[in-house]
């Protein structure tokens, strides 16, 4: 166990969290000029059962990021990838907490199946399903836009992956998706303490993810769990547990990032109306760069984490084998180093460069579905900014994490659009 001096600036209390995001930006500036490798101790738990034992060093730098991302031979997965110690929800978590050779395997054959056609597939499903949602929200006028829209969303294309026709089970699981995201909001206290709100939102999903990838590996249809059940690489299959297991993962991986970024999209365009109209001069070619942009400037995944198996210098300091390593991809996304003012939304940053980090630093564990989620966003800009004209957001309620840069509600006014 390490014995480095705690660093000022401390990102583990509850309290820290709590304060506005832009505290969060001021310290992790803080840390990249003066600590890029820090020593933090024992996380706060939002849960009093939960064990954070253990300290562990922060690594705020948008090159440190890269860097422990692409050596998974030191820095392992396996132990774990969030700040708080939290097994129950690392066993949700498929192949995220995994090493090669088995993650290696796991996600080849998931690639397998995510072939060009099968992605054109889903983006005429995901505009098809935004389009639908925006027909509900846009002749409202005013209403809460995290409940029409972001949330719905992502919620109803996740069923969609399954291949959920029946209305009543997709509100079934898009509510256990819901509940599994905020398992540390005060508004499921009646189930029990936080850990047991997650545990019962991940069991329940876990059944129906299961019985549906049994039906599918029988009879498959056109679904993301039908290919991935069929998806073979040099002659290797998921089991159907292992099916199932994914897909009560991506209730959480596809699901809460899409829905939280697109609200972070309509609070940063709110706030720069000439850059969305610069967009919106050139959509189909501008929007890539406009989505990209979004996410540098608020991630919706602050950290992940990684487990040393050997000794290792970084920043100047020992990292030794045992010790947790957490990445802030919010930190690397603002790193001055690599991003002119980076503070400011500037949506044709990508004409010179934006290696932003809300997807990860790189290496194996880079996100799978950033193709996908991109694709959600760009196609829930087109449709409301088309429709619900003069859109204007108020304040954002953020929820209270250390992992989830996540939007709960944000009240929003537009002209309605006649029927
Ligand atoms: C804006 C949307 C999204 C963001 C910002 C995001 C972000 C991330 C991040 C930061 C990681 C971890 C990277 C690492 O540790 O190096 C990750 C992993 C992953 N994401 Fe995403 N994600 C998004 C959408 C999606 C969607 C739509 C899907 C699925 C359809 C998805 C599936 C996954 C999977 C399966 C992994 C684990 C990959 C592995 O361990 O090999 N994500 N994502």
């Amino acid at each position: 166990m390490t014995t480095t001096e705690t660093v000022d600036h401390n990102l583990s209390p509850l309290e820290f969290w709590a304060k506005p995001r832009q505290v969060h930006h001021e310290t992790f500036k803080w840390l990249r000029e003066n600590k890029p490798v820090s020593w933090h101790g024992p996380p706060e738990a939002l849960d009093p059962n939960l064990d954070n034992a253990q300290g562990y060093w922060s690594v705020v730098k948008h090159a440190d990021i890269r860097e422990v991302s692409r050596n998974p031979q030191v820095f392992s997965s396996a132990e774990g990838v969030f700040l708080d110690d939290f097994p129950q929800l690392e066993t949700m978590l498929s192949f995220i907490v995994t090493d090669a050779p088995r993650h290696t395997s796991f996600r080849n054959i998931i690639s397998v199946a995510f072939t060009p056609k099968h992605i054109k597939k889903v983006e005429e499903d995901t505009r098809r399903t935004v389009r639908e949602i925006i027909d509900h929200a846009a002749p409202l006028g005013e209403g809460d836009l995290c409940e029409l829209i972001t949330k719905e969303v992502p919620g109803r294309i996740f069923a969609s992956f399954f291949g959920i026709a029946d209305r009543d089970e997709r509100q079934y699981v898009m509510d256990l998706s819901e509940q599994m995201g905020a398992w540390s909001d005060p508004e499921y206290k009646h189930i029990g303490s936080p850990l047991q709100v997650f545990a019962d939102a991940t069991s329940r999903l876990g059944e129906v993810a299961l019985r549906h990838a049994k039906e599918r590996q029988k009879k498959p249809t056109e679904d993301l769990m039908s290919w991935v059940s069929q998806a073979q690489y040099e002659g290797e299959k998921m089991t159907v547990e292992e099916v199932g297991v994914f897909f009560a993962l991506l209730a959480g991986a596809a699901n809460d990032t899409t829905r939280h970024s697109m609200a972070h999209v309509l609070a940063l365009f709110d706030q720069h109306p000439d850059q969305l109209a610069y967009v919106f001069e050139d959509f189909d070619n501008r929007a890539d760069d406009a989505v990209n942009e979004c996410l540098r400037m608020e991630p919706p995944l602050m950290h992940f984490r990684r487990t040393a198996v050997s000794d290792y210098e970084l920043g100047g300091e020992t990292i030794k084998a045992g010790d947790k390593v957490v990445l802030w991809y919010i930190s690397g996304n603002r790193d001055g180093e690599v991003f002119e003012n980076p503070d400011t939304l500037d949506v044709t940053r990508a004409a010179k460069s934006n290696p932003h980090q809300a997807f990860g630093g790189g290496g194996p564990h880079y996100c799978l579905g950033n193709m996908l989620g991109k694709q959600m966003l760009k196609a829930e800009m087109w449709e409301i900014y088309t429709r619900m004209k003069d859109l204007k957001v108020g304040e954002r309620t953020i929820m209270l994490s250390n992992f989830m840069n996540g939007v709960m509600k944000m009240p929003g006014t537009w002209t309605p659009e006649k029927r």
